[in-house]
């Protein structure tokens, strides 16, 4: 997208009245955080309806007070709106960065581009915003994150080895709009056409949540009985898929593959029990990294555009000697 493009997708969004802002301040340069000892940090965190967002949130939280920063936290309870309206409250409290979660790619621009504009330095967390529309060093610090796309891949590669003939796929997607859900999409896609002999024969979101995933997989099912593999683009929503499979009187696992992304505990101990069949894992514990990347921006340091979280990758082979370290 173009400069112009740019300018008027943020000035079409202040219009809105998502937050007010002056479309040439839009950019002005990446405000700078000075050094000290202690800094007031805001962390805007998306919702807290599941195991992961609750570790990331521990983890910000935890690291924030063994470092003896002050922690603003928010909880935007799934929407973007309100996630906007939070971080201006934090603009407005002062703090000195923001750490946030973006909920979805676009609708939380107006947010990075006012905390610019307010000369508060932002830090992208898991999730991104969409790259047409704000970029690392310019509108924001840098994001910090795993590589969605890989992770959709490495489902993908798994169950190419591993298929035993199954090859009806019903996909269940995140949460519309969001960098995971666009990029686990993207990878797993890509890399199983490529694979061949696979077909993907429903693709929905359950919006990461375990009932949701329940209710879309129970549908999905019904609408497609030969199907015999169900991924999920989280742990949440391959719970919730277990229990429709069960209800529909098939053995998860065994009649149809469960796979998954997340690896938190309770997904780990699912596939040591066998129903789940293989998880790639993106890693929640944010905390070190994110202040980390803090001090090193304050000290005047070049920071890389993303700083790449490493996920492991939980199999019948590793998942029982793994699950202490699990989340
Ligand atoms: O952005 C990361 C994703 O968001 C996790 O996979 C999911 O569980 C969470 O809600």
């Amino acid at each position: 997208m173009s400069i112009i493009s740019r300018r008027s997708f943020i000035l079409a969004a202040t219009a809105v009245g998502a937050v007010a802002l002056a479309g040439t301040m839009a950019f002005a340069e990446l405000p700078k955080l000075a050094q000290k000892d202690t800094y007031k940090v805001g962390f805007a965190q998306t919702e807290s309806n599941n195991p992961w967002r609750i570790a990331q949130t521990e983890s910000m939280k935890a690291e924030a007070e063994k470092l003896g920063y002050q922690f603003v936290y928010t909880d935007a309870a799934g929407s973007a709106a309100k996630q906007v309206a939070d971080v201006n409250s934090m603009i407005a409290q002062g703090v000195d960065i923001i750490f946030l979660a973006p909920r979805e790619e676009k609708p939380l621009i107006p947010a990075v581009m006012a905390a610019k504009k307010a000369g508060i330095p932002v830090i992208l967390l898991d999730r991104n915003v969409d790259q047409s529309l704000a970029k690392a060093g310019e509108d924001y610090v840098t994001f910090i994150g795993s590589d969605f796309i890989e992770e959709g891949k490495r489902v993908a590669e798994w169950l190419a080895k591993n298929a035993n003939g199954k090859s009806k796929i019903i996909e269940l997607e995140g949460t519309t709009g969001s960098s995971p859900a666009n990029d686990r999409k993207k990878g797993f896609d890509e890399a199983i056409t490529a694979a061949g002999g696979f077909t993907i024969v429903a693709s929905q979101t359950g919006d990461f949540a375990r009932d949701k995933g329940r209710q879309v997989a129970e549908a999905l099912l019904q609408a497609h009985p030969d199907a015999d593999v169900i991924y999920a683009h989280n742990d949440e929503m391959a719970i919730g898929a277990i229990a429709a499979i069960e209800a529909a009187g098939k053995v998860p696992g065994k009649d149809i593959l469960v796979l998954s992304i997340d690896g938190g505990k309770e997904a780990v101990q699912a596939v040591v029990d066998g129903k789940i069949n293989a998880v790639v894992e993106c890693n929640p514990r944010f905390g070190p990294k994110a202040y980390e990347t803090l001090a090193r921006y304050a000290k005047g340091d070049a920071i890389e555009p993303w700083v790449i979280n490493t996920d492991k990758f939980y199999d019948p082979s590793n998942a029982a000697a793994e699950l202490a370290n699990a989340y």
